[in-house]
């Protein structure tokens, strides 16, 4: 069985392509969601790819993932910003998280600076566009092939 990551995304980005082109690009949430079942496919891992706009969504999906997958990419847009509450989910799910922002947020407005999430993140990438998820999967496929070797 190939291991599941779960490419978690937060509120407004089932807006992407239309919203703010500018600071997040052209591409829509179903092409990046398409980018990354292909990155996923080709590294043999098997991704759930989900959007919400509704916090408490997010949180039982990231509980669910506990004991059931390999580790989680979170892109918690203006949750990352505000939320307690999904800081303990990722914590209480004791999985490995990368946390992905398509723009660079320490170039942005000051409240974008601080992130609950990043202390408790294996790491962080931001202002790379779509790209951050894709080297996520790639992070998590290398960690899980050292693991296994
Ligand atoms: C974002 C950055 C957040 O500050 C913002 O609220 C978003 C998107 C990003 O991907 O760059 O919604 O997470």
């Amino acid at each position: 069985m190939k291991p599941l990551i779960l490419v978690l995304n937060g509120p407004n980005l089932n807006m992407l392509g239309a919203r703010e082109p500018a600071q997040y690009g052209c591409e829509t949430l179903a092409d990046i969601g398409q980018g990354c079942a292909d990155t996923a496919q080709a590294l043999g891992l098997e991704i759930e790819f989900r959007q919400t706009n509704h916090e408490g969504e997010l949180i039982d999906w990231i509980h669910a993932g506990r004991g059931r997958c390999a580790g989680i990419v979170i892109n918690p847009g203006a949750w990352t910003h505000t939320s307690v509450a999904i800081r303990d989910a990722l914590v209480a799910s004791e999985l490995p998280v990368i946390e992905v922002h398509l723009s660079n947020v320490h170039k942005r407005e000051p409240f974008r600076h601080l992130s609950f999430v990043s202390s408790i993140a294996v790491g962080v990438i931001c202002g790379l566009g779509s790209h951050g998820y894709r080297m996520a999967l790639k992070h998590f496929a290398d960690i899980l092939q050292e693991r296994s070797a």
